[in-house]
């Protein structure tokens, strides 16, 4: 009999997806969330899905992968597979440019106090890294030319707070809105009271209304779970097992859905030889617990430890004799 070997697509709900689907693959770096981007992606073409893998992790490889040039220009990596490696301190710096523009026009007085160099700063604030990355992350939620995106997060701290961005903005721009709203009924019956002519419309007011709906917009993307699959990988080891602890924990807080953990590099029986047995062991045990300890719970993956190191789409290819299970649902469910 042939044994049909598991897919790591099988781990994820993809026939109810809402198109474009993006997946956000998330870990600690060097577990292998690059490689297990490149197998999803191959499995998905392969199904017919157009696949973008897009790169925000600067110290991501992609391109070595891939063994494609420089980053920013969006290429076919194979057919039904493009992909692309972000370069976010260029765009950072732009997106600086952009702010110090009208920073400078809202506040001409920044010059007197001495802050010269406005884009320099406003790049040193805080959130402003994740601010350029929830900028591609929506933009790539606008695609309308492929069905998944593949996103290969940067470091999961900076990941984590991209996610939470729609909703904290969302709270600033409401306190604005309203704030503004009282501003300008009050301009407005000062006018009234002295006999002139008030605009009704005010343009500081459009501009609230518009930022609110478009992270109302990318707000529901995000938390919809047609719309949006989280993957967190890890190989059995402490503290890659403890990222995904916090990853897990994090995105129940922001509704967004955990889909499937990966354990990457799993030794199985060789575990015993190297006298990593206890501690791969007790990292499975661990990845189960927080897997159950999740509504509704996310698969697993067990991707066996291959020989040589994957290093490109065909040892990604090669990757899918390594895949040893995958497991849905949980006995408490
Ligand atoms: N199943 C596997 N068996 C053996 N080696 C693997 C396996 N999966 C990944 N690797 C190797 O582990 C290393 C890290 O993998 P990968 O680049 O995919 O991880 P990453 O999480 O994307 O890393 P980074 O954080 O550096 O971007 C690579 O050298 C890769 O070849
Ligand atoms: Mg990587």
């Amino acid at each position: 009999m042939v044994r049909t070997l598991p897919q790591l697509i099988d781990g994820l709900d993809q026939r109810v997806w809402r198109l474009p689907h993006v997946i956000m693959i998330m870990g600690k770096g060097g577990v292998g969330k690059t490689t297990v981007g490149l197998r999803l992606a191959i499995e998905l073409a392969r199904l017919g899905r157009r696949v973008l893998l897009a790169s925000l992790d600067p110290a991501g490889h992609l391109l070595e992968y891939l063994g494609l040039p420089g980053p920013l220009r969006e290429v076919e990596a194979a057919p039904g597979i493009r992909a692309i490696q972000y370069e976010v301190d260029g765009l950072a710096r732009k997106v600086a440019e952009e702010y110090s523009l009208l920073l400078r026009r809202l506040m001409p007085g920044l010059q007197a106090l001495g802050v010269e160099d406005v884009v320099e700063t406003v790049r040193e604030a805080p959130g402003f890294e994740e601010e350029v990355f929830l900028r591609i992350l929506s933009s790539l939620y606008e695609r309308r030319d492929v069905d998944v995106v593949i996103v290969d997060m940067p470091p999961t701290g900076i990941a984590l707070r991209v996610v939470a961005l729609p909703r904290l903005h969302l709270f600033w721009v409401e306190r604005l809105r309203e704030l503004r709203e009282k501003i300008v009924s009050i301009k407005y019956a000062i006018a009234n009271a002295l006999g002139r002519h008030a605009e009704a419309d005010d343009p500081v007011l459009r501009r609230l209304e518009e930022l609110r709906s478009r992270y109302q917009g990318l707000l529901g993307e995000i938390e919809d779970p047609l719309r949006t699959s989280v993957v967190a990988v890890a190989t059995p080891e402490p503290l890659p097992v403890y990222e995904v602890s916090v990853i897990a924990k994090k995105l129940q807080e922001h509704r967004v859905a955990l889909k499937m953990i990966v354990a990457n590099r799993v030794l199985g029986e060789r575990a015993q030889q190297l006298g990593l047995e206890e501690m791969e062991r007790q990292a499975l045990t661990r990845l189960e617990e927080i897997r159950c300890s999740l509504r509704p719970s996310p698969s697993l993956a067990v991707i066996a430890h291959m020989s040589r190191p994957p290093s490109s789409l065909r040892d990604a290819e090669a990757l899918g004799d390594y895949i040893l299970k995958i497991k849905h649902g949980c006995k408490r469910e």
